[in-house]
C-alpha cells in the first residue's frame, strides 16, 4: 500500500516536528519524545521471528526503549506440564532487552487465557491451586529477578459489566487470587513494577470502576500494587467486534486513566492498536491518525502515565484478522513497513498532549 497523499495529511497534522515528506525524514522519535517529557518509556510488543525490518524499527532506540514479549512468558509458553518450566523461548525476550539496554515489559504471571488443560481442567481445590500458582509465579518471576521493569502479574480479571470473570483463578480461589497474585510477585522480585492489565478501561464504564476496585482490594490488604495497564484494544471507527464503540475523546480517557492515579498508583497504556474495517482509506487513516492522538494526549495530561507500549510495529503482523475478519490496520507501519499517519498523530500526541488543552 502506498500512502503519499496520507503522509502529506500527515505532515501537516504533526507540523514542526519533522523535516521532509519522506518515509527517511528525521523525526524526533517516540520514546525520545517521550522521555524528553519527562515520561519513562515507549515501548512495542516482540515476537522475534527473524525479520530483519521489523527487527531495525523495533532497535531504534529513538522509538523505542521497551519491549513486550508477546506469547513467550504465557502459562502455556512456560509451565505446559506441571512443575516442567520451558524458559528458552522466554530467556530470548529478556535477553534482548538486556543486551540493548532497554526496558522490558514482562507479560503475564496469571490469565485465565493461553492457560494449559492441566490447570483449568485439573479441579484443583483452593489450597492446591494456590500452590499451583505460587510455584509458577516463584519459577518465572523468580529466573528474572531484577530483570524485569513491569510485571503484569494478573491479566484481564474482569467482565464488561465489572464483575469477575468465571476463570479457573476466580472459580476457585475467590477474589483473593487476585491479592495473593500479588503478594506472590513482590516477594519473588521485590524491585518489579507490578501491573494489573486489562482491556475496555478506557471507555469509564463499570469495567474501569472495576479495576480501580481491584487497586483498593490489593492495597487494602497491606499488598504492593505500581500500576494499572490500559490495553487499549481500541478502533477509529465502529465495527462489529467493537459494538459501535471508538477510541473515546481524550478527557475520557483522561478521566478513566485519572480513576486509578487517584489511587497512589501509576498507569501505562499496554497493548495500544486502532484498528478499523479494511481495506484502509486515506480517510480512515487519518481517522486513525487522530485516535491515536487522542491516546498518546491522555496519557500526556495525566502525571502520572509513564509511558505507553504499542502491540507490535507492522500491520503485516497484526493479531486482528486472524480474531476479527473484516478488521485490521492498526498498527503505525503498514505492511510494507512504511510510516502510517498514525505514526506521526501518535507522536503529535506525545509531543502536545497536557499542554494548554486538548492536544
Ligand atoms: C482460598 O484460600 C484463600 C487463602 O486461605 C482464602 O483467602 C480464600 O478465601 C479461599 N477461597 C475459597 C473459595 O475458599
Amino acid at each position: 500500500m502506498h500512502f503519499t497523499n496520507s503522509f502529506t495529511a500527515a505532515l501537516a497534522l504533526a507540523g514542526s516536528a519533522l523535516a521532509s515528506p519522506t518515509d527517511k525524514r528525521a523525526t524526533v522519535g517516540l520514546s525520545k519524545a517521550m522521555r524528553q517529557r519527562g515520561r519513562s518509556f515507549i515501548g512495542t510488543a516482540l515476537t522475534l521471528r527473524g525479520d530483519a525490518q521489523e527487527l531495525a524499527i523495533v532497535e531504534n532506540k529513538a522509538d523505542f526503549n521497551s519491549i513486550t514479549p508477546e506469547n513467550a512468558q504465557k502459562w502455556d509458553a512456560t509451565e505446559p506440564q506441571r512443575g516442567v518450566f520451558t524458559f528458552d523461548d522466554s530467556d530470548r525476550y529478556v535477553d534482548f532487552a538486556t543486551e540493548h539496554g532497554i526496558q522490558i515489559h514482562c507479560h503475564n504471571l496469571v490469565w485465565h487465557s493461553q492457560l494449559p488443560n492441566w490447570v483449568t481442567a485439573g479441579n484443583f481445590d483452593n489450597e492446591t491451586l494456590i500452590e499451583i500458582m505460587h510455584d509458577h509465579i516463584k519459577a518465572l518471576a523468580g529466573r528474572y529477578k531484577g530483570r524485569c521493569t513491569r510485571w503484569d502479574v494478573v491479566n484481564e480479571a474482569l467482565e464488561e459489566d465489572g464483575s469477575y470473570r468465571k476463570s479457573v483463578w476466580y472459580n476457585t480461589i475467590g477474589e483473593a487470587f487476585l491479592p495473593l497474585a500479588f503478594k506472590f510477585a513482590s516477594q519473588v522480585d521485590p524491585k518489579a513494577q507490578l501491573y494489573y492489565n486489562d482491556y475496555n478501561l478506557e471507555y469509564n464504564g463499570a469495567k474501569t470502576d472495576a479495576a480501580q476496585r481491584i487497586v483498593k482490594l490489593i492495597q487494602s490488604q497491606g499488598v504492593k500494587i505500581n500500576g494499572v495497564g490500559f490495553q487499549a484494544h481500541l478502533t477509529s471507527e465502529p465495527t462489529t467486534s467493537s459494538g459501535g464503540g471508538v477510541t473515546p475523546s481524550q478527557n475520557t480517557l483522561a478521566t478513566a486513566l485519572r480513576k486509578m492515579t487517584s489511587q497512589d498508583v501509576d498507569v501505562v497504556y499496554t497493548e495500544i492498536d486502532v484498528r478499523m474495517n479494511t481495506p484502509a482509506t486515506r480517510k480512515k487513516l487519518n481517522m486513525q491518525s487522530k485516535a491515536y492522538q487522542r491516546i498518546a494526549a491522555s496519557c500526556l495530561a495525566v502525571e502520572r502515565c509513564v509511558g505507553m507500549t504499542i502491540w507490535g510495529i507492522s500491520d503485516k503482523y497484526s493479531w486482528i484478522p486472524g480474531v476479527f475478519p473484516g478488521e485490521g490496520a492498526a498498527n503505525l507501519w503498514d505492511e510494507d513497513f512504511k510510516k502510517k499517519p498514525a505514526y506521526y498523530g501518535f507522536l503529535r500526541g506525545i509531543l502536545r498532549g497536557g499542554k494548554n488543552g486538548p492536544a
